[in-house]
C-alpha cells in the first residue's frame, strides 16, 4: 500500500509508461497541468503502475491526490483521490485454470470489484461496460445502480502485456484497476457538492471519523445536509479572440485562480455568432457560492471585476 508518492512525475510515467498515445487529449496543457515541458502534477495514479512493477512489486495499492484540468460544477475539482490496484498472476498461478490467460484475470478481477462494491453498497444493481483505456486489454468499467441512475465508478482490466515486459514480467499477466475516492463517498454518504471535501467547516468534519467505514458503507450514516448558502450568480459575455484556441478549461482555470474555492459552477448559457464579422460571442454564467459562510455583494462584485480583467489579458477577448 504506497500513500505517500510524490505527485510531481515526469510525462514518461504519467503518459508513456502507460502506453498513452502521443495525440491523446489527456497529453494536452489543456487537460493537465504541467510543471516543465517534461514533468506534470499527476493526472491519475496509473503514473506510479510500472515503477512499482519495476520495484518488483506484484500485488499493490497506490492512493493518492491528481490533478486535471477542467469544467467547473459540483461534481468536479482540479485535485481529487484515486486508488489504483495491482496484481500480477504468476505462470504457475494461471496454469491452474482451463481457461485463457486473459479470460482467467478478467474473471478474477470482476469478481473481485464486484466484492468491493457489495461490501460497499450494500446488495446493488451492477453492470459491466466496455471501455477504452490505452494501458489495459480488455478494459471495463463498473457502473452501480444509485439513486435511480447508473453511475460509473471505476475503471479497469487486464494489464496491457508491453507493461509487463517493461518491467521484465513476460510469463505473468496482470489486472489494474483505478478508482476516484470523492465519487465513492460522494455516492455513499450523498454529499452533494465536491468541494465540501475542501471545507473547514465542523458540520462537515464533525460528521465522519476515521475507520467508519470498516462495518461496509451500506450500514453508514448519511451525511446530513445543513442548509447552504446562498449563491451569486454573475454573467460575463465577450467577444472570442480566436474561436479556435479559445477553451472553456482555461477560461475555468481563470476563473478558477482569481477565485478560488468560492466559485461552484461555470457554465456557457448563450453563445451567438455574427456572420457579417464572423465573431463569435459567449456569456458565461458564474454561480458564486461559499460552503463556510454568506458572501457580500462587495466581495462578489471585487471578485467578478478581477475575473474579467483576467479574461482579458490572459484569453485576450474582448468584454461586451
Ligand atoms: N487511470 C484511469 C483514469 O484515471 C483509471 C484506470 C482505468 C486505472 C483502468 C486502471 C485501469 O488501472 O486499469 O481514469
Amino acid at each position: 500500500m504506497f500513500d505517500d508518492l510524490h505527485p510531481i512525475v515526469s510525462t514518461h510515467e504519467n503518459f508513456d509508461s502507460v502506453l498513452v498515445p502521443q495525440d491523446h487529449v489527456s497529453r494536452s496543457k489543456n487537460d493537465t497541468y504541467y510543471v516543465t515541458e517534461d514533468t506534470v502534477l499527476r493526472c491519475h495514479t496509473s503514473a506510479h503502475q510500472l515503477s512499482l512493477l519495476k520495484q518488483g512489486e506484484k500485488k499493490f495499492l497506490v492512493t493518492g491526490d491528481v490533478y486535471r484540468r477542467d469544467t467547473i460544477d459540483a461534481t468536479h475539482f482540479p485535485v481529487f483521490h484515486q486508488m489504483e490496484g495491482v496484481r500480477v498472476f504468476t505462470k504457475c498461478e494461471l496454469s491452474s485454470t482451463e481457461l485463457a490467460p486473459q479470460d482467467f484475470v478478467s474473471q478474477e478481477l470482476k469478481s473481485m470489484l464486484e466484492g468491493l462494491a457489495k461490501h460497499l453498497f450494500g446488495e446493488v444493481e451492477l453492470r459491466w461496460v466496455d471501455a477504452y483505456f490505452p494501458f489495459t486489454d480488455p478494459s471495463y468499467e463498473l457502473e452501480i445502480f444509485f439513486n435511480g441512475e447508473w453511475l460509473e465508478v471505476l475503471g479497469c482490466g487486464v494489464m496491457q502485456k508491453q507493461i509487463l515486459n517493461g518491467a521484465s514480467l513476460v510469463d505473468e499477466e496482470a489486472w489494474a484497476f483505478g478508482l476516484g475516492l470523492e465519487r465513492l463517498a460522494m455516492v455513499l454518504f450523498d454529499i452533494p457538492d465536491i468541494r465540501l471535501f475542501w471545507t473547514n467547516d465542523e458540520r462537515f468534519s464533525k460528521q465522519f471519523k476515521a475507520g467508519m467505514f470498516r462495518s461496509g458503507g451500506h450500514n453508514m450514516q448519511k451525511f446530513k445536509s445543513y442548509s447552504k448558502y446562498p449563491p451569486c450568480y454573475k454573467d460575463v459575455s465577450f467577444w472570442l479572440p480566436n474561436v479556435s484556441k479559445f477553451t472553456e478549461n482555461d477560461l475555468c482555470e481563470i476563473v478558477r485562480s482569481t477565485a478560488g474555492n468560492l466559485v461552484e459552477e461555470v457554465k456557457l448559457i448563450d453563445e451567438f455568432h455574427n456572420p457579417k464579422t464572423n465573431q463569435v460571442s459567449n456569456c458565461y454564467r458564474i454561480t458564486y457560492r461559499s460552503m463556510d459562510r454568506s458572501l457580500t455583494d462587495e466581495e462578489i462584485n471585487t471578485l467578478q471585476d478581477c475575473v474579467r480583467e483576467a479574461l482579458v489579458t490572459s484569453l485576450g477577448v474582448t468584454l461586451r
